[in-house]
């Protein structure tokens, strides 16, 4: 008699697909991209094969590709030509982000285009909001930072971006933004905060991409610590009690987690692979070490599994091609 209950009755080559929990589609993907203030051409990131840094005069081109293999959203971040300690280009009017949104909502205007919100791209120093001088030197200042979020989060809006992406850690940063939204008659723009984004290793080569490295400590005074998995679900409560419309957890792959006790906040949650995750399986992948189109799918399906309902990934036109039945 003995095993009754048999598992593998369900592996059967034709009944493994009618019992799968989780699939990956292009409607969970949103596609990161940097562009670049004055450049002329595309130069790869040598830390990301695969991934660019795109002049704007790109913007429509890329956009279009990406539309066509069926990405339904983007993820935009700028690197402007000047930079100065206060961020100023950030929320000028024909800042490189502003430019960028413009561009692909004209090209084509079904693409979701969200728009990073920090200003470590656009400060002189590299951190993500205006320095003071506190009890431990050099500082972010909060409340100051987050009038000068305030008025990325309007530019950005009034430029035409669908979501805003908050990245700063900030506290109070997602009701600083409301508020300015609301106030300037961007009340229906949905705010996808980076709730839960942890100070990690594996943003290095997202810094070589977007030229946002810092001059001086770290992000550890406002990024999270790894360590922590109470005060990680803290984070993203509180940004659910401010009106976050969506949540997110960063990086993914190491804190699924985190991913799965803030999914159950009953938020659409999403999750970003970020750049450090891309760069280790591409690299593993460049040596022949590991399958690539397998480990990314294992990947993807467990950061789903975990409770995502949006994977930011720079793998998404790969996916979204492989889904397809392409390459
Ligand atoms: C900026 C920002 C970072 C990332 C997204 N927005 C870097 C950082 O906080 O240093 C990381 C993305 C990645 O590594 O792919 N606040
Ligand atoms: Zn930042």
């Amino acid at each position: 008699m003995f095993p009754q209950t048999r598992l593998r009755r369900l592996r059967r080559p034709i009944l493994r697909p009618l019992f799968t929990e989780n699939t990956v589609t292009t409607n969970d993907l949103i596609m990161p991209l940097f562009f670049v203030e004055g450049a002329t051409e595309k130069v790869q990131i040598a830390s990301m094969p695969g991934q660019y840094r795109w002049p704007l005069a790109d913007a429509a081109a890329v956009a279009k590709d990406l539309a066509s293999d069926g990405i339904k959203a983007v993820l935009l971040f700028g690197i402007p030509k000047t930079k100065d300690a206060v961020g100023s280009s950030a929320f000028a009017e024909d800042g490189v982000i502003q430019q960028a949104v413009r561009a692909i909502k004209t090209a084509v205007p079904s693409m979701v285009v969200i728009t990073d919100l920090c200003a470590c791209e656009y400060t002189n120093h590299g951190h993500c909001g205006i320095i003071h001088e506190s009890c431990d030197g050099p500082d972010l200042d909060n409340d100051a930072s987050l009038e000068l979020m305030q008025k990325i989060a309007v530019s950005q809006a009034a430029a035409g971006a669908d979501i805003v992406a908050p990245s700063c850690m900030l506290d109070g940063m997602v009701m600083a933004i409301r508020d300015a939204l609301d106030a300037e008659g961007f009340a229906s723009v949905p705010i996808m905060s980076y709730s839960t984004k942890f100070a990690s290793a594996l943003y290095g080569p997202f810094r070589e991409a977007a030229d946002s490295g810092f001059s001086f400590g770290d992000r550890s005074t406002y990024q999270m610590n790894p360590a922590n998995g109470r005060e990680a679900v803290r984070e993203s409560v509180l940004d659910a009690d401010e009106c976050a419309d969506i949540l997110m957890v960063k990086p993914a792959g190491f804190y699924l987690d985190i991913l799965w006790q803030v999914k159950e906040l009953g938020l659409p949650t999403a999750a970003y692979q970020v750049s450090g995750e891309y760069s280790m399986i591409k690299a593993a992948a460049q040596n022949g070490w590991i399958d690539e189109k397998r480990i990314v799918m294992e990947s993807l399906v467990g950061i789903k599994r975990a409770g995502a309902d949006l994977i930011i990934t720079y793998y998404a036109q790969d996916v979204a091609r492989w889904i397809h039945g392409q390459q």
